[in-house]
């Protein structure tokens, strides 16, 4: 059986399309949800799923001890959906590609810090880009920069706007994140 931990820090649509997905797959556990912010709707979610709930501050995440809780789970693959810190390269080396990261726009461009949720589709739109997407990668030490496993294009209209963007990146969100973990966890030896 394969064991994921999922992180988040926002409404979590990932987290349940994950879940959905994964849900009649006997060979794939959500073990747990680990969450950085106290008012994300994602622990609704997690409480509705039945999957248990690690709420963290920064001081505990930053620690060996919550490193050594994670190994202790003995985990497969550790999904970043949604997750809004950048993970601390020690937990980085005790998973070697074993974090994947979801980022709504096609990296290299807008990504780094500050570039999260809205404030990417602002950024696309502004700049009258032909094109936008997901880029969904392996974490590595330096911020949105680890390998790309997959990425999926969609096409900006001419009166797109954020929101009709974010809406757009959704749909290929949903589509595809579930698949790719699928798939990276099938080629894991
Ligand atoms: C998603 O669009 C994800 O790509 C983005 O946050 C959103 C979370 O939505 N991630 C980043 O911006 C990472 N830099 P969700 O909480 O509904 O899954």
């Amino acid at each position: 059986m394969k064991r994921l931990s999922i992180f988040v820090s926002g409404n979590g649509t990932n987290l349940q399309r994950i879940a959905d997905y994964f849900a009649n797959n006997p060979e794939v556990k959500i073990v747990n949800v680990v969450c950085n912010n106290p008012k994300a709707y994602s622990i609704e979610r997690a409480k509705n799923l039945g999957i248990p709930l690690r709420m963290i501050n920064r001081q505990e995440f930053n620690s060996e001890a919550f490193i050594q809780e994670m190994k202790s789970l003995d985990l497969d693959l550790i999904v970043l959906a949604g997750f809004l810190w950048k993970i601390p390269e020690d937990l980085v080396k005790a998973f070697p590609k074993k974090i994947v990261n979801i980022h709504p726009a096609l990296l290299p461009k807008y990504g780094g810090k500050g570039f999260y949720g809205e404030h990417v589709h602002e950024a696309v739109v502004a700049a009258k880009e032909a094109f936008s997407g997901i880029t969904i990668h392996y974490v590595n030490e330096i911020y949105d920069s680890g390998e790309i496993i997959l990425q999926a294009y969609t096409k900006l209209d001419e009166k797109e706007t954020p929101d009709s963007l974010a809406a757009k990146i959704h749909q290929l969100e949903q589509a595809y994140f579930p698949v790719v973990i699928e798939q990276v966890l099938l080629q894991q030896h």
